[in-house]
């Protein structure tokens, strides 16, 4: 038995998008969901009691954070990372290859893993697929990531034809490094650029491995949301109907709608809480940055239709001018609100799905958040 099972509900008569639940050694949790990100071993000024008043159910922390600092071997002593930070539902783990990417400087990458060096000191680093399942075991997490390299776009079809060739060799050796499948779910990830036959190549190998749950890497890098859709579309079809889906580093609010239309049950991103940090708030209206002049006198909250303790408590006079004084208690606010906004958003999915209405949500939704429908 797997330790992290995909129990399927129903799917949309209308859309096609999967309504499920997920079951960990930490708890269950309904799909479509967004996972809040906790890169430090926090979700950025959160207590886990007020991630649970918002409802968040899965967190995802990173392994190339927590292995640079404090270490994995502290928070194994600690007892794991859900004792360490005081949050006992789910956690899911990256495995650092996305971040090692995207943060480090001077890479090589070998057959062996890749080199590189420190983002803030320069020091000269290593991680591979053996690293990166050893300190994911010690962090305990429900749901580990194999891995992987993801290749910029664009990028040639040889050089990503290779990279991919690349990540199924290592989703190999991380299948046999992991030391703790019976209480630690390790997931195998899709790569492939923009090239469908390299992501139909990339699913095979993977499936072939008999991961217990899949992810979609290697999108929303920059790409334009057309391209991503389409890889999507290919994509889902050919993954495993009773294991969970994950697409990566995924949370703007029409991407979790179309993203959820086209089969995919678990995602995360920074963006709610990145750009909550400098005072921009995504509302059912669409976005609103509080430091604009026009909210200097607006004694209204952020988003009416929001029952959030920020919109419950607060006007946006007050959160323009906590953001604007550098006050910690206004980006707590703003945050709070972004993240009880996506939860709530996921909710509103799930229900379009129960009521096979999910695309009539989604044109409600984009009709109001100010977005084209296609
Ligand atoms: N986060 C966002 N995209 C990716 C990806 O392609 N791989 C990994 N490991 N993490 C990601
Ligand atoms: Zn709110």
């Amino acid at each position: 038995m797997n330790a992290v099972t995909y129990e399927h509900i129903k799917t949309c008569k209308q859309s096609g998008a999967r309504l499920g639940i997920v079951h960990t050694p930490h708890g269950s949790f309904e799909t479509p969901m967004f996972m809040p990100v906790g890169t430090q071993a926090t979700v950025k000024t959160m207590s886990p009691e007020e991630l649970k008043a918002m409802n968040a159910k899965i967190i995802l922390s990173n392994t190339y954070h927590l292995w640079l600092r404090p270490g994995s071997d502290i928070i194994r002593e600690a007892g794991g990372l859900h004792k360490f930070m005081n949050w006992d539902g789910p956690i899911l783990t990256d495995s650092g290859g996305f971040q090692v990417f995207s943060l480090s400087d001077m890479r090589k990458i070998e057959e062996e893993g890749v080199h590189f060096r420190h983002h803030l000191n320069g020091s000269k680093l290593f991680l591979s697929p053996e690293k990166a399942m050893h300190i994911q075991n010690d962090l305990g997490s429900d749901i580990m990531m194999a891995f992987d390299e993801c290749p910029p776009m664009p990028a040639t079809y040889e050089y990503v034809k290779a990279s991919i060739e690349r990540t199924s060799r290592w989703a190999e050796r991380c299948l046999k490094a992991h030391q703790r499948p019976q209480d630690q779910a390790l997931f195998g990830i899709i790569q492939g650029g923009e090239y469908e036959d390299l992501r139909t190549q990339s699913a095979k190998d993977l499936i072939s491995m008999d991961f217990p749950g899949y992810a979609i890497g290697g999108l929303s890098v920059g790409e334009p949301k057309p391209i991503m859709y389409r890889m999507l579309e290919h994509t889902t079809p050919l993954m495993p109907f009773n294991k969970p889906r994950y697409l990566m580093g995924v949370g703007s609010p029409d991407a979790l709608i179309e993203g959820a239309i086209r089969g995919i049950d678990m995602f995360d991103c920074v963006l709610p809480t990145r750009i909550a940090r400098n005072g921009t708030c995504m509302t059912s209206k669409g976005r609103v940055v509080v430091k604009n002049a026009k909210y200097e006198r607006d004694f209204t909250p952020l988003d009416e239709k929001c029952d959030c303790y920020t919109c419950k408590n607060y006007t946006k006079a007050y959160l323009r001018h906590l953001i604007k004084a550098d006050e910690t208690f206004g980006i707590r606010l703003t945050t709070i609100h972004n993240l009880h906004f996506l939860l709530n958003l996921m909710e509103q999915v799930r229900e379009a799905i129960r009521n096979d209405r999910l695309l009539d949500f989604k044109e409600e939704f984009f009709e109001e958040y100010g977005l084209n429908v296609e």
